[in-house]
């Protein structure tokens, strides 16, 4: 007997997962399982007409069912990332405009941002510097979190701050946060009450062996040349002059943090957990910067 074709959002949900799991793809890029990403993709679609809530049990139309056919099978063929399929990634609650020419956001960098830097932060910062910004993701969301505060966006390439601009424009946020084409600090002035950064800290070596998922990606956004500890180390040298005097530093390194530990032992970091997963972000202190950048 024929198979029925599937009707409602369930029934999509459950196919899509079903196809998903017969391939071997990688999940890493907004969900990290196969389950997870066919409901992004058919709710996404589902509710692309009306923008509102949908019910499982829901008809999906055949216009719908064409769609969510077709960017299936593109991200089965070309291991596409679903964000750039569909040109959306969810970060810290919001949906941000994706497409390749950004990273897909991730950074666990969210969960401190939702937790408005307590118990790391004394005051509410005033400026805030989002370095190696991307999709603007990070420091878009810190000024949502603060809306008192002044941010500054930065990053070297030009094709990502097209799509900074895009979702500038997308959350109204134009008038108190600006943008920077600027390679690390070159470009920046004045001092920040919180830097936060998630830089490039892939080695060459380990980017060659990542699933292919990954390589649709900007290799700029994620290759940092000596054993990915080049872009860190630069900013741990070059931050202090930017930090204000109870300012802190929030950086990025992954699963590279154990090297970078290595290389700067001597500098105080206060690593930090995270409850929705995630590793290798420290929290590091003016204070702890400027001793360090005097000794070194
Ligand atoms: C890991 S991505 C992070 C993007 C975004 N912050 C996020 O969390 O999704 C790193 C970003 O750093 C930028 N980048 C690479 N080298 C840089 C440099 N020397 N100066 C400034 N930005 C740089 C890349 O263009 C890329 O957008």
């Amino acid at each position: 007997m024929e198979k029925q074709r599937p009707q409602t959002v369930d029934d999509w949900i459950a196919y899509v997962e079903q196809r998903l799991f017969g391939h071997p793809l990688y999940y890493g890029h907004g969900t990290d399982n196969a389950g997870d990403e066919a409901a992004w993709l058919v709710t996404h679609i589902a509710s692309a007409d009306t923008g509102e809530s949908i019910d499982l049990d829901m008809p999906v139309s055949s216009s719908q069912a064409e769609t969510i056919t077709t960017i299936l099978t593109k991200r089965i063929e070309l291991q596409t990332p679903l964000a750039y399929l569909l040109k959306q990634a969810w970060f810290a609650g919001y949906p941000f405009y994706v497409d390749e020419r950004v990273l897909v956001p991730r950074s666990p960098i969210a969960e401190l941002i939702l937790n408005s830097f307590e118990p790391l932060l004394t005051s509410r910062p005033r400026r805030i510097l989002d370095l190696c910004c991307g999709s603007g993701c990070i420091g878009i969301a810190a000024a949502l979190q603060f809306p008192e505060s002044e941010v500054c966006l930065a990053d070297n390439s030009a094709a990502a701050l097209e799509v900074t601009a895009v979702n500038l424009d997308r959350f109204n946020l134009a008038d108190r946060v600006s943008t920077c084409k600027s390679d690390l600090f070159d470009h920046i002035s004045g001092e920040f009450d919180l830097i936060l950064s998630n830089p490039p800290y892939v080695s060459r070596e380990e980017y060659a062996e990542l699933p292919a998922e990954f390589h649709r990606e900007p290799e700029v956004g994620l290759v940092s040349e000596n054993y990915g500890l080049e872009l860190p180390l630069k900013i741990l040298q070059q931050s202090p002059q930017y930090l204000s005097d109870k300012g802190i530093l929030i950086l990025e390194t992954g699963y590279t943090w154990p090297l970078l530990e290595d290389a700067t032992a001597k500098l105080y970091k206060l690593w930090l957990d995270f409850e929705y997963g995630g590793e290798g972000v420290c929290a590091i202190s003016a204070a702890d910067l400027a001793s360090y950048s005097n000794t070194g």
